[in-house]
């Protein structure tokens, strides 16, 4: 027996973390970003050196590449073989790499695997791309968040500024996060998709805290 799942999938930068963070802090869940794994990868990748595309290369260090969450603070803190990485797996290169080695047959089994076994016992909020048709197809509550590419590139803007990072123009931004989306939906294994269960909600004229309630409305109806 175990207690509830919401999954919370959806394109880049459409809120899906900020949303799930206080939708767990709300309700008295753990909050996994399956997004920082793929990222934490991605950056372990770099580090090492190794080509993105060598597919065997990348599986030999998805399974050196121990990922853990420190959730007692504000931001979770991200850490990579004990090394704090929560700012590092946020900058550009790690972003614009990513989807390359999310779309690897081997990654996704192995860090699949991790995620299906942190939320065994329910109770957890899930966001990524393929928590509700993948991960957790049986989550009692499945959200796909969306915005406008042009919301979702203010957003970040916004997100970068406040993170100390390089202005970057919203033109720059939209095509990078329309990229992205492309290459999240196109790939062949676990791609991009609405759940055809999932309830869907369009942001432009939301804010978090409209979202944080209608999920939270949601989760209540169902639990
Ligand atoms: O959510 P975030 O933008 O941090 O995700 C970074 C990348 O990780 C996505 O663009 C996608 O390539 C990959 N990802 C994925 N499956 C998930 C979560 C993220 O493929 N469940």
């Amino acid at each position: 027996d175990r207690r509830p799942i919401i999954a919370i999938d959806g394109p880049a930068g459409a809120g899906k973390s900020t949303v799930a963070r206080s939708v767990a802090k709300q309700l008295g869940l753990f909050y996994l970003d399956t997004g920082a794994m793929y990222r934490a990868l991605t950056w372990f990748v770099l580090e090492a050196g190794v080509d993105l595309r060598d597919e065997p290369a990348v599986a030999e260090l998805a399974h050196q590449c121990e990922i853990d969450f420190q959730t007692d603070t504000a931001i979770p803190v991200v850490l990579v073989n004990g090394q704090d990485v929560t700012q590092a797996i946020r900058t550009p290169e790690v972003t614009a790499h990513v989807s390359t080695i999310a779309a690897q047959a081997a990654v996704r089994e192995a860090l699949v695997k991790q995620q299906q076994s942190y939320g065994r016992r329910g109770g957890i909020v899930v966001d990524g791309r393929d928590i509700g048709t993948h991960v957790f197809p049986d989550a009692e509550v499945k959200i796909y968040l969306t915005a406008s590419i042009q919301e979702r590139a203010r957003r970040r803007q916004l997100d970068l500024k406040s993170m100390g990072q390089p202005a970057a123009n919203l033109a720059d931004l939209e095509q990078a996060i329309f990229e992205r989306d492309r290459k999240d939906s196109t790939r062949t294994i676990s791609p991009l998709r609405k759940a055809s269960d999932a309830i869907e909600i369009q942001s432009d004229a939301m804010s978090v805290a409209d979202v944080l309630n209608t999920i939270v409305s949601l989760y209540q109806e169902k639990t």
